[in-house]
């Protein structure tokens, strides 16, 4: 298999079309981001940390779009303590800073959660937006309660906000962005 160009092109498409969908300012903003980048021209090689969503979070046309780019997108994992051959939630970075296609104002990318987990409170100096593509999960943002956010639901964290995530039966998968300061120093997780 070998990465298409194509391919690429039309996922990043679609990440737009997800965007522009969101009520969130940030979602048009970012989606005209995505639209200005320049055509990417590189070849990439299959990645070592290529990682498969399982298959139902896949079956829409955005899942569809991402499948045969799948073994060339280096995933950054994190496993379960109790099991570490375990994954528990990742993400990819598709164009940004550290993407697989360079963009120095935004970061973009996909993340994926299993069933019944965790990822803890922590904040960063970015803005961040989230578009739920399939599965569901609960955030928490600020002092606010959990929410369920189902498939098609869109949402903002503000600067330093704090927001965290929790999987029920299902597990999820969601565009995610950055912009404003996306440097990853400004990362932390929330002592507990
Ligand atoms: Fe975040």
């Amino acid at each position: 298999m070998i990465f298409s160009k194509v391919n690429w092109a039309g996922l990043l498409q679609n990440c737009a079309t997800v965007c522009k969908s969101s009520p969130a300012p940030m979602g048009p903003e970012i989606a005209q981001k995505i639209d200005r980048l320049p055509a990417f021209e590189t070849v990439i090689p299959k990645t070592e940390q290529s990682f498969s969503p399982p298959q139902p979070l896949l079956d829409n046309a955005f899942g569809q779009s991402l499948q045969p780019l799948l073994p060339f997108l280096p995933w950054t994992l994190r496993y379960r303590t109790d099991d570490p051959e375990q994954e528990k939630y990742g993400w990819v970075e598709l164009v940004g800073p550290d993407g697989v296609q360079s963009a120095k104002d935004f970061r973009l990318g996909i993340f994926w959660q299993a069933p019944w987990e965790n990822y803890p409170p922590h904040q960063h100096n970015a803005e961040e937006l989230y578009c739920i593509i399939s599965g569901e999960a609960e955030w928490q943002r600020g002092q606010e309660h959990f929410r369920p956010r189902p498939a098609g639901a869109s949402f903002f964290h503000s600067s330093r906000q704090i927001h965290s995530t929790r999987t029920g039966s299902e597990p999820i998968l969601a565009l995610w962005a950055w912009q404003g300061q996306i440097d990853w120093e400004s990362y932390s997780v929330k002592p507990l």
